[in-house]
């Protein structure tokens, strides 16, 4: 087998969508209830096997999704090979604000970007406010990725990472 291919991901979203949970649930197969707010952003790595020859590292920026952080952003998507753009299917408010983030990845970013969008916290299924058609219509019609996950119950988490290693270019 050969040395993990390494990629650069970035993950945005509004404050509270549950993004740093996601990558705690992929990294450390953790969660927490009570998970304090980014301030700037972390790092971390995780890699995904494909298969036995293949091997990801994912090298992850989980941005800061507070407004005061914004003006950072664009230092964490350049150079970005894939981003994880994340709203709460409890709020549509926050996918209004994950089609803004990327549309601005869209003119800003690398044009090979690889971009998913996920609606998280699938596991508050009565406080929905977030039909699953809208947002696949609207992923499809932008060329994204899309899943739906919940960081708490563990559902669809290594399948987005999955599904984003898949696409990229591993030669
Ligand atoms: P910022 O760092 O401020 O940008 O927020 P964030 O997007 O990183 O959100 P974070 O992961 O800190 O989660 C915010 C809150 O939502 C925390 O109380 C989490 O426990 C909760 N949360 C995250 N994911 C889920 C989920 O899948 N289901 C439920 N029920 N709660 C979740
Ligand atoms: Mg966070």
């Amino acid at each position: 087998s050969r040395s993990p291919l390494s990629f650069k991901l970035v993950l945005l979203g509004e404050s509270a969508v549950g993004k740093s949970s996601l990558v705690l649930r992929f990294v450390k197969d953790q969660f927490d209830d009570y998970r304090e707010s980014t301030i700037g952003a972390a790092f971390l790595t995780q890699t995904v096997s494909l298969d036995e020859q293949t091997t990801v590292k994912f090298e992850i920026w989980d941005t800061a999704g507070q407004e005061r952080y914004k003006s950072l952003a664009p230092m964490y998507y350049r150079n970005a090979n894939c981003a994880v753009v994340v709203y709460d299917i409890t709020q549509p408010s926050s996918l209004e604000k994950a089609k803004s983030w990327i549309r601005e990845l869209q003119r800003q970013a690398d044009s090979n970007i690889i971009i998913a969008l996920a609606g998280n916290k699938t596991d508050l299924a009565s406080r929905r406010a977030v039909q699953t058609e809208e947002a696949e219509k609207y992923a499809a019609e932008e060329n994204l990725l899309f899943l739906e996950t919940s960081a708490k119950d563990s559902y669809n988490v290594s399948e987005l990472f999955t599904m984003i290693a898949r696409k990229l270019p591993l030669e």
